[in-house]
């Protein structure tokens, strides 16, 4: 078996020596980007005057011919191609000849490899983003068709005070906002071509590390060699922030399980969106949600694997840096699965708003509208407070309507008796960014101009 190295080396490498340190079988996913870097790379070279213009176009259209049979499933791998970088290479230099065996000039797969993950990452990213702009425009629709249809907020999973269902799907929806800045702050970070840096050094050849980021259309170019081929905060960055979109993800998704039990009722999942039992008969269950939540620890455990390999790597290129491939594929792919059968069952499912509202209709969310009353009249808030808080506890102690207790109440009375009366006390939460109708209209509007803008920053 023939390998990159075997000039330096006596007979070939342990079959168990292949069979562990391969990575052939993930890291294909980066063949396009490795030829997109081979060309620029190779473009590189003619600029300074060590491939002919003859030898650059003819390593050319060995890429290209490469790219061509990768595509069309006909490119043959060998044994020896222990990695994407090492099969195109390999067959560029059968196409090509001569002129192919100086494609590798004055380039280290150590280079070679950060700039191919550096350009996947960066397109991957964007395609993450488009979606997760697609899971807000689903909620941006829901929360406009739920008008003004309200539910109980809670805190400590126990009803608080009602809220618009139209903000508590806004909500879920700025999360995602942030999730998308810091994406493109990711993106704009990652942003810096590594390749010229070589294996550790740069080079004796008249390299141009600049020339070569433009053409490959990278915002700037490495300051340090060593840096440049050992830095993978990156791949660690985008695994935050893709295990913080699964949070986000699986914090939805805890909701879309608990509101579509018999017990809360709230929502209705679509047949298309839903599993049923193997066993019995009644059951609709909510698969997509439990497994978002359930991969959501693989995206954190994929975080944090990466993070336990890096820290303690030397500079430069430690081959314990390949391991940086397989946890970022497949967080990439959980997200971008995750965000479309969420978005689908979002889109799908019925919110049963009747159900909704005989519960945040309960006389007791309403206490601290009939305190705020009180507070109204001069009554320090402490005392208000604590008056309703007594009429709420001796209406459960005895079963007497807490309608009846506030008419007769000396502090309240009659007057007081309109707060209690159906959707009144979600429509009086009116300050800025509050759950009320008032306050909700000017939040849709600037959440719309939001999405709007991020359609239009993944569009480009
Ligand atoms: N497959 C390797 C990786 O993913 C490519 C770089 C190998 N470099 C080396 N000096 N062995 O990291």
């Amino acid at each position: 078996m023939s390998t990159l190295w075997h000039g330096r080396f006596e007979g070939g490498p342990a079959q168990e020596l292949m069979a562990f340190t391969v990575s052939l079988p993930f890291d294909q996913r980066l063949a396009a980007d490795d030829i997109v870097g081979s060309r620029a790379h190779v473009r590189g070279l003619c600029r300074a005057g060590i491939l002919s213009e003859v030898e650059r176009d003819a390593v050319l259209a060995a890429l290209d011919a490469v790219a061509a049979e990768l595509q069309a499933g006909t490119f043959e791998f060998v044994p020896s191609d222990e990695d994407i970088h090492t099969a195109v290479e390999r067959r560029v230099t059968e196409l090509a000849g001569p002129a192919g065996a100086k494609l590798h000039t004055g380039r280290s797969r150590n280079d070679q490899v950060a700039t191919d993950l550096r350009l996947f990452t960066r397109r991957e990213l964007g395609a993450i983003a488009a979606r997760i702009v697609t899971l807000q425009e689903t909620l941006l629709d829901r929360a406009r068709d739920a008008g003004d249809a309200y539910l109980p907020g809670y805190t400590h999973l126990q009803r608080a005070q009602p809220v618009l269902l139209a903000h508590h799907l806004l909500a879920h929806g700025w999360a995602l906002a942030r999730d998308l800045d810091r994406l493109h702050d990711t993106i704009g970070r990652l942003d810096i071509s590594p390749l010229g840096a070589g294996a550790l050094a740069g080079s004796s050849l008249p390299l141009d590390p600049a020339g070569t980021a433009a053409d490959l259309g990278f915002a700037g170019v490495f300051d340090n060699s060593l840096d440049a081929v050992s830095d993978r905060d990156f791949v660690a960055e985008a695994l935050f922030d893709l295990a913080l979109v699964g949070v986000h993800l699986s914090r939805l998704a805890e909701e879309v399980i608990l509101w579509s039990t018999d017990e809360f009722g709230f929502l209705r999942l679509d047949d298309a969106y839903s599993t049923g039992s193997s066993m019995l008969p009644q059951k609709k269950n909510p698969d997509i949600a439990e497994l978002t939540r359930g991969k959501t620890g693989r995206l954190i455990g994929n975080l944090t694997g990466l993070l336990a390999m890096l820290k303690g790597l030397p500079l430069a290129y430690n081959r314990d840096l390949q391991e940086d491939k397989e946890p970022l594929f497949d967080s990439l792919d959980t997200v971008a699965l995750a965000l479309a059968a969420m978005t689908g069952l979002l889109a799908s499912s019925t919110f049963n708003l009747d159900v909704m509202a005989v519960a945040a209709d309960a006389p007791t969310s309403t206490a601290t509208d009939l305190a705020e009353h009180l507070v109204a009249g001069g009554v320090p808030f402490r005392d208000a407070h604590a008056i309703v808080g007594a009429l709420v506890r001796r209406s459960l102690d005895e079963g007497i309507a807490l309608r009846e207790l506030v008419a007769a109440s000396p502090d309240l009375g009659p007057d007081a008796l309109g707060l209690l009366d159906r959707g009144v006390a979600v429509r009086r939460r009116t300050t800025p960014g509050g759950a009320g109708p008032a306050a909700v209209a000017p939040q849709m509007e600037a959440f719309e101009r939001t999405v709007i803008a991020a359609r239009a920053s993944v569009r480009e």
